[in-house]
Parts: structure tokens; sequence; C-alpha cells
């Protein structure tokens, strides 16, 4: 056997070789356990042609790694290149798979994003802020009297005698004035927490979303003005706003704004409980003691305030009934929307 031959032979193989199947064919041929080479080294008598056969196979086993090496290089980078998957085609065209179900978001979430868009929309700040509180921001700052009832532990959840999970959104106000001097037109939005009885209205988390405007001449009429643009933006374009007096602590005057009926649009139906008017939440002039609380001028500017629930704006746009399912996670009742 020419064992200069063999090599030369095995070295036009792997070169004829393009892809991986192929250096393993001219890898068995040449090196394999019927291969003359290893059928001949297991005849080997003499230490000489022992050490020349084993240069022999080591000079091929070496041209094979490397041809391997380079083929299966070669087989990703085309891969990489050619199969290239369209993410943006529909599941059943890339093969036989059942499209998944598609979440959607919560129903508080959606009102919650359609109620941030719309404040956006004017130019609105949308700030976060804290659910743990102490009574001097919920209740000191914002003018609640020492007997007031919602300082009772059994109307709000304590931790201890001066701090609470927050019972509205309307320590937000305090916290935004005391970081910034106007002009402020400020949307807060989240949890607040009451200790309520659940029942079909009432549960002890709910949320809230709480607007402050405070600037030069702001006057009732920039809040009713407001009020009737986002009621019309959230419940339709013929939608109308009356406000009914009020009373509270940290706005005066205080006015509870109603919308009129969307589904009877006022005749009277059992959304509006027959009364054309739905209530919507509380509202008022910024009352100059507030002013006073961070330091400033009580004459200096003048603002307004309001505050509404998010669950009870979904009630109202999906006809939900109570606010329970709200917090079952009930997939029933998620998937409707
Ligand atoms: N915080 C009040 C509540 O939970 C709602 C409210 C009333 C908010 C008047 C305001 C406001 O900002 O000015 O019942």
């Amino acid at each position: 056997m020419d064992w200069e031959r063999y090599e030369q032979d095995a070295d036009e193989a792997l070169q004829a070789a393009s892809n991986s199947d192929e250096v393993e064919s001219v890898s068995v041929a040449f090196l394999g356990r019927s291969s003359p080479l290893k059928l001949a080294l297991r005849e080997v008598r003499d230490r000489e042609t022992g050490m020349k056969l084993n240069a022999i196979r080591e000079a091929v086993e070496r041209a094979v790694a490397e041809k391997r090496a380079a083929v299966e290089a070669a087989e990703l980078e085309r891969r990489l290149t050619e199969e290239v998957v369209d993410v943006t085609l529909p599941a059943e065209l890339l093969g036989p798979v059942k499209p998944r179900r598609r979440g959607s978001l919560h129903p508080s979430t959606q009102v919650r994003r359609d109620v941030e868009d719309i404040f956006l929309g004017l130019g609105y700040e949308i700030v976060d802020d804290r659910e743990v509180e102490t009574t001097r921001y919920n209740f000191d700052a914002l003018g609640f009297p020492p007997w007031h009832p919602a300082r009772s532990p059994r109307a709000s959840l304590y931790f201890d005698s001066d701090t609470l999970l927050r019972t509205e959104t309307s320590p937000a106000q305090i916290h935004k004035m005391e970081r910034q001097r106007p002009p402020i037109y400020m949307l807060s939005i989240g949890r607040v927490y009451r200790r309520d009885t659940i029942d079909a209205t009432h549960f002890p988390i709910f949320h809230q979303f709480e607007g402050l405007v405070i600037d030069k001449g702001i006057t009732m009429a920039d809040l009713k003005g407001t009020l009737l643009y986002v009621m019309r933006e959230l419940y339709g374009p013929d939608r109308e706003v009356r406000f009914r007096t009020h009373y509270f602590p940290f706005t005066e005057p205080s006015m509870e704004p109603d919308v009129s009926c969307f589904q009877c649009g006022g005749a009277g139906c059992a959304i509006c409980k027959h009364s054309g008017w739905i209530e919507m939440g509380g509202s008022g002039i910024v009352d100059p003691y507030l002013y006073e609380f961070v330091g400033w001028e009580p004459e200096e500017y003048t603002g307004f305030a309001f505050g509404m629930g998010i669950e009870r704006t979904a009630q109202l746009r999906h006809r939900i009934p109570g606010i329970r399912p709200f917090w079952d996670n009930d997939l029933r009742f998620l998937r409707q929307f």
C-alpha cells in the first residue's frame, strides 16, 4: 500500500466534500474501523511501520477535523442568513398550530389608561403617589377636623395611631404642592383603602383618579369646562354636566358633578335611577387653607380639584352591576373586556 498516496486521496476526497455528511463519509472511508488504514494498523508488527501509519492517521484526522469545522461554520452561516422567520406572519401560515387565546387588560386598567390619555391630552402631568400615608397628609393637611368620622379606626385601615392606608387620592395634592409651585396641572391615579364591609357596591380597595389645577385666575368655569370635556371623552359627545353643592373639607365651595345619563339621555332609566343624571364623584375650588398649610400666600393662586372612582367609571361604561367582580379574577368576567 502506498500510504503517501492514501493520504493524498483522503485530502482530495475532503476537498470535494461540500457538507458535513460528505465529510463524515470521507472520515469513515479513510479512518473508519474497516478502512485500509485501520486494518493495516491492526496488523503492524514492527515499530517503524507503526510510527509511519500513525503519522498518516494523525494527518488524515487533522484534515478531517479542519474540513468538518469549515463546513459546519459555512452551514451555520447559511442557515442564519436563509432561515429567516417572519414573526409578523399569522400563526396558521407558519404551520398547523392553534393560536393562543389573547389576553386583555383588566377593565380597571383600561379605564385608567383612557383617563390618563385624556388628561395627557389636556397637558396634565400624571403622578404616582404613596399608598401608606400619615394622618397629617391624609387628614390634617386636607382640613379634616379632629372629630371627622373618616379618622376612626372603624372607617380606615391603620398601621399605628398616625399611619394608615390612604382613604382617598387627595393627599397627592399636598405632596405635589410641597414639591412644586404653580402652575400645577396634575392627575394622580391609584388605590385607596377603606374599612368597608364587602357588598355589591363596596370593597375595601378601589381606585380613584384625582385632578389638581392651581394657577393664577383659575375659576369654577375652568373646573366645569374641564369636567364637561372629560365626561364627553369618557361617555360620549352629547353628555352634559351639572353641579350639586356639597361639602368636602379641602374645597370651598364644594361640588358633586353629575353627568347626564348616557343610557336614556336624561329621560330616566334604571342606570340613572330615573333621575336623568349620574353622580360622578367630588370636586371644588381648592380651599386656601391648603395653600397656607404648604406655606404659600392664601390669595396668590386659585385652583380646582376633583376626585372620581375608576371602578365606578368602568361599571358605568360596561354596565357592570357590582364592584366585586373587579377583584375576583374570574376569567369568565375578565374575558368579556
Ligand atoms: N376625596 C374625595 C372622596 O374620596 C373626592 C374628592 C372630592 C376629591 C373633592 C377632590 C375634591 O379632589 O376636590 O370622596
